[in-house]
Formats: structure tokens, sequence, C-alpha cells
């Protein structure tokens, strides 16, 4: 296959914006309040009710189905969802490899792409790391790197390959070939080579799918301090949550060419806006409840015992959520239960997991309900041991049970 070249645009070469890009309707408001963080970096990329389809035997099929987000300048971005979802579609429409029907995909200040415009992959400004990485074979490192940098005199370009190098940890082989290079080193040319025309986003599709599990999460905190330390606004997707988690500042958990949410990591876990998304963010259980008041504050009434909603935004939604009898669905995860031998809450161990500092337990409750908890490896309990659990929730997550 020959690979697309890394892109570059110069901000002065592209054609002013049109008069208008077609209307937006409002994302969806995320049921947590703002958060403290502070004022919102300009938008460097956004991408507004995005639509895209592509024919296929059973007929035209909907890929991308009104995708919606922002990236503030400097910001990572991450499109999080299971394969098929559209991620690399919305990738390849950002950057300009697909035309889409509806919406618009602006770049700084720059309508780069909607019905009735598409301005060329090469005049974005957009870098891509590729899934495959799609290094020139033939070529060595240093040749890779070059590729976009074919305009600058020779000095020059052999000092900012230098300089990608060495930004990437690969200084001094530069005289090698691809195939020469493990998976982690290869991943880090293309890296470098999609940076070296300075692009103003980069984007990354499936950045560590092919590398082992063991060195994907630290590559993952690599590869975020040198786009931290650059200043580099880029975009990834992936199917990967603890890579998304790893080095996203915002995740857009994607289903059916849409966004369910779009958000802090810490929000999508802790404060998920849907079930799918809560379903598809992280491990937890779904457990039917009773909203009860007392005293002024609120609380949930579980089978084992009763949750208090310490969060007033927790319990707005839990009120908005709740039945006519005030039975919701509540969401605990494995970090909510926290085993205590001296808790009069008992529930027995149905399966565990051993993961080095803990083990993940399946606990049944006598209603035959099931639970997870994380507890440090030490307290190493058998199946079939019913072991003490106690409550510990910051945010006490609740969904209308009918939902
Ligand atoms: N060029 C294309 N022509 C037809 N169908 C396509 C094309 N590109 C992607 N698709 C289809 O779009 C859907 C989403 O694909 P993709 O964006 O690659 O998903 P993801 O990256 O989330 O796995 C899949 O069903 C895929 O087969
Ligand atoms: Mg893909």
């Amino acid at each position: 296959m020959i690979p697309n070249p890394p892109l570059r645009a110069d901000p002065a070469d592209c054609p002013p914006a049109p008069a208008a890009c077609p209307p937006v309707p409002a994302a969806p408001a995320s049921r947590a309040p703002a958060s403290h963080e502070g004022a919102e970096p300009p938008a460097a990329l956004r991408v507004e009710d995005l639509h895209v389809s592509f024919a296929q035997p059973a007929g035209r099929t909907r890929v991308l189905d009104g995708l919606t987000f922002r990236l503030g300048a400097g910001e990572i971005g991450c499109l999080l969802g299971a394969s098929g979802c559209g991620k690399t579609t919305a990738l390849r429409t950002i950057a300009g490899f697909v035309a889409p029907e509806r919406g618009c995909v602006h770049i700084g200040a720059s309508c780069v792409a909607s019905a009735t415009r598409q301005l060329e992959p090469e005049r974005r400004g957009v870098g891509v790391v590729f899934q495959d990485y799609a290094l020139f074979p033939h070529l060595d490192v240093a040749a890779n790197v070059a590729f976009g940098l074919r305009a600058l005199p020779a000095s020059e370009r052999s000092a900012r390959v230098a300089e990608m190098l060495e930004l990437v940890g690969l200084a001094g082989i530069g005289r090698r070939f691809p195939h020469e290079l493990s998976g982690g080193q290869q991943q880090r040319v293309a890296l470098a080579r999609a940076l070296a025309p300075h692009p103003a986003i980069l984007l990354l599709d499936e950045p560590f799918s092919n590398l082992d599990p063991d060195l994907r999460e630290r590559l993952a905190l690599d590869l975020r301090d040198i786009l931290k330390g650059q200043g580099i606004t880029a975009l990834l997707v992936t199917h990967d949550q603890y890579e998304a988690f790893a080095l996203a500042d915002r995740i857009g958990v994607m289903h059916a060419g849409r966004i369910e949410q779009w958000d802090t990591p810490y929000r999508l876990y802790h404060q998920p806006d849907t079930r799918l998304v809560a379903d598809f963010v992280g491990l937890g259980a779904f457990l039917p409840g009773r909203l009860e008041h007392r005293d002024g504050s609120t609380c949930v009434r579980l089978e084992l015992g009763v949750l208090p909603i310490r969060k007033r935004a927790d319990e707005v939604i839990a009120g908005a959520s709740a039945g006519e009898r005030g039975e919701v669905t509540v969401l605990l995860r494995p970090d909510d239960v926290v085993h205590d031998d001296a808790s009069p809450l008992r529930a027995e161990v149905v399966r565990k997991a051993f993961r080095g500092a803990q083990f993940l337990y399946t606990l049944r409750l006598p209603s035959g309900a099931t639970l997870l908890a994380l507890v440090p490896s030490h307290h190493d309990h058998a199946v079939g041991e019913r072991i003490g659990i106690r409550f510990d929730a910051d945010h006490v997550v609740t969904f209308d049970p009918r939902s």
C-alpha cells in the first residue's frame, strides 16, 4: 500500500470559510454540572453535526450520524468506541480523505469540510499516525521523517529530522530501515514523521493496537508527555479505554456514529450520563434501589444497606431519574465497594480474578444480584466464602430504572 504522506498546510493558503455552515444542534448536555476547571481554551478543532454514509452491499449505510465535539488548543481528545462504530471514518473525514454529506469540520477558524466544501488533505494542517504506521519500507528512518519536509532547504530539513528523532527518543537511528525496528520504535518514527511539518492537529488511529499490552500504557504516558511538552493538539481514536484514560484530557464515547458523552475521563467513569457510557467505560453493576429522604439528606436504600448521596448534583439527578415510588437503578463501581471484615453486610464470593495488587471479586447478594469489588490482594478469600463489605462511593450514579 502506498501510504498517505504526512500532511501540511500553511494556514494562509486556506480559502476563507463559507458564509454559513449548516445549523448545528446543541450537543446533549451532560447530566453533571460543569467542572471548576478554568476557561476553555480556544477551539483548535470543531466537528459539528457530521454525517457520512457509504454504499455497502446491503445498501447505503450511515456511519457518522451527527458527530459533534470540540477540542481546545493544546488538548488531547479521544474518540472511544467499539470496533465498527465509525472512529476511523471520523478521523478520515477530519483529515480530508472522506467527504461529509452534512455538517462541518473547522480547524482553527477555517471550515475545511462541509457538504459544499472539501479542502485538500495536504492543506488542512493535519498530521496523521495511521493504525499500521504506514512507514515507507524502502526509505530509512531519516527519509521517512523528512517526507513532509521536502520544501525545506536540506540543512533545515536534516536539523528538523534530528530534532524530531530526539523528541521521540530515537536519536541516532536515522540510517536504519523500518523492518529493523521494533513495533514501538516504528510507532515513534510514524509520530516523528507526522509531527515534523508542525501540524495544527495530530490525528492518531489506534496508536497502540499493534504493540504488546505491557508496553501500551507506558508508551501512552510517553506520548502524552511528548504532546503536552510541545503543546500539540491531538485527537486519537481507540477501542481501548485504558489507552484513552492514559492519554486524553477529554474523551467522547462513540456509539452508532455519534457521541454519547464528551467529557473528562473522571466524569465518564464516575458520572456517566447514560447506561451505555457506564457499561462501556469501566466495570460495574447495576442494582435496584429506592430513594429515601432523611433529615434533609437523600440516600438510596439497596438490598444490602443504605448509600448516602453526598453530592448535590447526584441528588438532583437521582430525583429526576426516580420512578413514582422512588425506585432507581444504581451503578456501583468495583471501587465503590470496600472489603471490611468488621462490616455486618455480607456477600458471597462467586468469582475471583487475581490482578497483582488486587483481586477483583464478584460477590453475590442474597437476592442473587451480583456486584464487583476491588480488594487488596492480601485479602485472599475463597470462592464460596461470605465476606464483609461496605459502600464508599464518592459519587452515587443513578438511572431511571425504566431506561
Ligand atoms: N470506504 C468505505 N466504504 C464502505 N464502508 C466503509 C468504508 N469505510 C468504513 N466503512 C464501514 O463503516 C463502518 C465503520 O468503520 P470504521 O470507521 O472503520 O469503524 P471503527 O474505526 O470504529 O472500527 C464499518 O461498518 C465499515 O465497514
Ligand atoms: Mg478503526
